[in-house]
Parts: C-alpha cells; structure tokens; sequence
C-alpha cells in the first residue's frame, strides 16, 4: 500500500526534508500496521539529520519520527497481545513521521481510554528519558537537589514535572525568556547566558546539587562536575553543544571525545559519578522496563498528575519547518506533526 510519509535524503539541514509517497510492506510475522494519528519531532531527529547521532545512527535516506501514538490497523501473523482497531503508543527512533508504520507488537503499549493524541504522542520520548534518567539511572530521593540543563525543553520540562512529583527540588538552566516556564512548573531557572551556573548554583544551595542532569555535553560536563556536593552525580545524556554555538559542521569524532572525556572524570573521586543513558540502548537491554515505564507515564497523565508542554502541532507537510524551530531554539516544549 501507499505511504506519505517525510524523508531526510542526505545529511544537512532542513531542506534535506521531503514529503513522498512509498510502498509500505505487509506486517511482517509478530507485526501490526499503525495507523500514525500524532508524531512527535525531536533534538534526536536533528542529530540524526546532522549525522552526528551518537548511538547506532540510522542510514540515509530514512524517515525520522522517534516516537507515535496510532490506531492498529492490520495485524500480521502471529501477533498475539493486540488487534484492529486499538490505540497505542510507541518510542519507534525512526519511521514515526509516517500515515503509517509497520512495528514488532512487543514495542507496543495500549493506551489508556480518553487520553488526548497529542499529549500522549509528547509524553513517549521526553518523559520515558526523564522518568528512566531519574529512577533507573540516577536512582533521586525525595528532597535531592537537581540541576537540570536545558530545562524549559521538552526533556527539560518533563524533569520538572516528574521531580515535582517526587519531591526533589529543581533548578534549571535556560534562556530568559523561556524562565516563566521553569517557575510555573516549581524550579527555580537560572540564565546560564547571562549567569554563572557553578557560582549561582553554590549561592542557592550552598554546597552543591546531588544530581545534574546535562543534555548539553562536550564541555559543559566539566562545568557539571563543579557544581556537584560531595556524593553528587551526573548523568549525560546528550550533545545539544554540537549543534549550537559553533561555526565548523557538527562532527560526530567530537561528540565521542567529549563523552570519553566526561567519563574520565570517574577517575578523579570515588565518591562523585559520572553515568550515562541512552534511550535506544536502555529499552534494547531492559525491554520490560521500557513496556512498564511507559505505561506508568500514561497512566499518569490519565490521572493528570503529569502535563506536557506542547508548543505546536503541525501537518506532516510542515516537517521542514519544524526542524527549522528546533534549530532556531525556539521550541518551548513537544512540536506535534499530525499525519
Ligand atoms: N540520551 C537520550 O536517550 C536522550 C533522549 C532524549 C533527548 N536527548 C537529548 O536531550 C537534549 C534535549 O532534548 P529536547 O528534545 O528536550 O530538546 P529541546 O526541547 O529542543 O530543547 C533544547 C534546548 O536546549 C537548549 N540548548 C541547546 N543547545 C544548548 C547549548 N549549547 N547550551 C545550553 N543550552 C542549549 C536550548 O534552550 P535555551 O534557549 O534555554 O538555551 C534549546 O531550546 C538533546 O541533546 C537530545 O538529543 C537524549
């Protein structure tokens, strides 16, 4: 059958962006057909864009689209745990921006009834890398200090929420005129532009946070490790640094150097960590936490205990112009395409 969906060509900017139509196979053996209703858009697609993403990169041509909420519309043979017409969610890391995908029925998760497409599709990556950062990898306690860079984006503000929920107290980096989010969502924001971090950092806690949380990389990890206490630690979980403030081409050797650099830092103290978290790894390793995580995550916002940031909802005809607000740091929160 026909599929529009949105191809990256070639490595570059936007305007390697393309909608067409292909063929779309059958649902293999232990496959369903979704039927995408939202796909959510993505720093990881612009690294993937920019052929600086870091963990088992996709080839060229391929169709971004890290994580979709759809209808099951064909269920290929052997397919035990769904059928037809069911709602469910998904981390898919590529194909997502798509009318449709063909997916392993293990990667799936049925959505609670009622719940709102567009919420549910900004909760799949963002919250699953925070909530997994915070509790599987960071292992907080109610009333850590957190320092979370990056922190009125989409990842960003979804630390916020789920540290609220779990009683630590948040400080969080971003520009100044993204800092209404940050205290609406109960952290305190800091102008890492304008400010400096370790300093204000040591003034509002006095001896440091127990955990940052940096999205930013290459030498900011260094700056990371200054603002930790004693028995602090950091997870690193990005390379936001390579695409912005820099004038050469995003080169992935640089990303690899500053990781092996942040790691290094291991060796300095016994009682300070450096750890890492990738999401496509983590869920390739831990399958049933991924399945059991998400589905807490949509429980919660059933419950409306969590609420994501959606800056826009676009058509999938608008992808370029999407890759283009996330370049331009614009986006304040999840951009949406609806196919
Ligand atoms: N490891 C994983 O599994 C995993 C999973 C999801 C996301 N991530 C990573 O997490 C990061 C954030 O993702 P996101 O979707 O939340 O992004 P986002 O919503 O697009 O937010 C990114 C924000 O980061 C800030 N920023 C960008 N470059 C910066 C720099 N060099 N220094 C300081 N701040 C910078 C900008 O905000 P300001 O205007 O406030 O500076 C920008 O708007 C990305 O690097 C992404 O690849 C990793």
């Amino acid at each position: 059958m026909k599929n529009k969906c949105v191809l990256i060509n070639a490595k570059g900017d936007s305007k390697q962006l393309q909608l067409v139509e292909q063929d779309l196979p059958e649902p293999e053996f232990g496959q369903v057909r979704v039927k995408v209703l939202a796909a959510g858009v993505s720093s990881a697609d612009i690294l993937m864009r920019e052929g600086v993403y870091p963990v088992d990169p996709p080839s060229f041509p391929f169709i971004p689209g890290y994580d979709i909420v759809g209808m099951i519309d064909k269920c290929g043979d052997g397919v035990k745990k769904f059928q037809r017409g069911q709602k469910v969610a998904a981390l898919t890391k590529i194909g997502g921006c798509a009318e449709f995908i063909n997916l392993p029925e293990n990667d799936l998760v049925l959505m609670p009834p009622g719940l709102d497409n567009v919420e549910s599709v900004a909760i799949i990556l963002n919250y699953l890398t925070a909530y997994q950062i915070l509790y599987r990898v960071a292992k907080v306690k109610t009333g850590e200090k957190v320092l979370v860079y990056a922190a009125a984006g989409g990842v960003g503000t979804a630390f916020l929420q789920l540290g609220k929920l779990a009683g630590l107290d948040m400080f969080g980096t971003a520009s100044l005129a993204k800092h209404k989010t940050i205290t609406d969502l109960g952290g305190t924001p800091i102008d890492y532009k304008n400010e400096d971090v370790e300093e204000k950092i040591k003034s509002l806690t006095g001896d440091g946070v127990d955990v940052v949380l940096d999205s930013i990389g290459g030498e900011n990890c260094f700056r990371s490790y200054q603002t930790l206490g004693e028995k602090g630690r950091i997870v690193s979980f990005g390379a936001s640094f390579i695409l912005h403030g820099q004038a050469a081409e995003p080169d992935i050797q640089e990303v690899f150097f500053w990781w092996r650099a942040s790691l290094a830092l291991n060796l300095i103290s016994k009682s300070r960590k450096v750890l890492t978290y990738a999401i496509s790894t983590f869920k390739q390793e831990n399958h049933d936490w991924y399945l059991e995580d998400l589905e807490t995550l949509l429980n919660l916002l059933a419950e409306k205990k969590i609420q994501p940031v959606i800056y826009k909802t676009m058509n999938l005809s608008e992808a370029q112009e999407a890759h283009n607000l996330l370049d331009n740091r614009a986006a304040n929160g999840k951009i949406v395409l609806l196919p």
